[in-house]
């Protein structure tokens, strides 16, 4: 008999704002009981299923996972308080952008284990995208975290914390950059005297109706756009464009470099915070 996913009891969740609640609202679509879930948060904003404090001290007995959903920034405030919270039966799961484990060992002695998970805003809807790297040794949960975030999209464990990266500056940015894409769709579409709605909805349903076609066939995006492109047509005259000394490569590759450049900082800030 398949076992019945559940989050380990009591998880907390150590704020919840976009991603944290993202995470949640894909879970709660999914079906998962979210009645394990404390959240911490200081707003207090209710979350529906969940149980939401504004202070550790009500959070109550200590959590299997503590999920870190605040800004890698405020680590160095928010963990010493966090850290007399957990015991040794806890395993963090540190969504934070380009923190490192060793980083985060450092604030939480204590913990059993710590798992770093980079992923993106779609797990709300249950299309994310999550990379998982964990801190070797034995530790539990192991399983039923990597099944938590498979609930929630694709997700894979990964060898090592430059592959997390590379994995996350990806998809954890890319939501934004495929929609910043589809605005520009979208824009060509006005300029050329669609209203602003009809070319919203047909710059939307092109880019899903392209992605849908190449997830459900695993045909190549070359493949794809050769399919579309008559030599000499319409297509190619725009391919040309875009493919002209490697343009839209270029463009994204420089785009995906200064947010991993973002992350390196970060993640030395980190490091430095730690041993202020
Ligand atoms: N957004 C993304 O697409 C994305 C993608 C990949 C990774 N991440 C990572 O996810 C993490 C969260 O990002 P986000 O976009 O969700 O940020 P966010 O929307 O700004 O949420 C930050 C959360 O931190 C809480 N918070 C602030 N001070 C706190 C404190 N002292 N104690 C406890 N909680 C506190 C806030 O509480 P209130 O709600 O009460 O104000 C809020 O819930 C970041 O580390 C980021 O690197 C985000």
């Amino acid at each position: 008999m398949t076992e019945i996913l559940k989050l380990p009891n009591p998880t907390w969740f150590v704020g919840c704002g976009n991603m944290g609640g993202a995470m949640l609202d894909g879970w709660r679509v999914g079906g998962l009981d979210l009645a394990p879930v404390t959240v911490i948060r200081p707003s207090g904003k209710v979350i529906e299923g969940a149980t939401v404090v504004t202070s550790f001290d009500d959070a109550g007995k200590a959590p299997r996972i503590a999920v870190l959903a605040f800004k890698p920034q405020q680590l160095a405030e928010i963990a010493p308080e966090l850290a007399r919270h957990i015991d040794r039966g806890t395993v963090i799961v540190s969504l934070l952008a380009g923190v490192e484990i060793a980083t985060l060992r450092g604030y939480f002695p204590a913990a059993e284990g710590i798992v770093r998970a980079t992923t993106n805003l779609a797990v709300a809807v249950r299309r994310g995208v999550t990379g998982l790297y964990g801190e070797a040794g034995d530790w539990r949960f192991r399983d039923q975290i990597g099944d938590l975030f498979t609930a929630l999209g694709f997700a894979m464990w990964m060898a090592d914390e430059d592959k997390l990266a590379a994995l996350g500056s990806v998809a954890g940015a890319g939501p934004a950059y495929v929609a910043r894409f589809i605005a520009a769709l979208a824009k060509a579409g006005v300029e050329r005297g669609l209203s602003e709605e009809i070319a919203a909805t047909v710059a939307l349903e092109t880019v899903l109706g392209t992605a849908w076609m190449a997830a459900t066939t695993g045909e190549s995006m070359d493949s794809l756009a050769k399919r579309v492109a008559s030599p000499k047509g319409t297509t190619q005259a725009g391919l040309d464009v875009l493919d002209h000394d490697r343009v839209l490569d270029q463009l994204v590759a420089v785009t995906v470099d200064a947010a991993a450049k973002r992350g390196a900082e970060l993640a030395q800030e980190a490091r430095s915070a730690s041993v202020a």
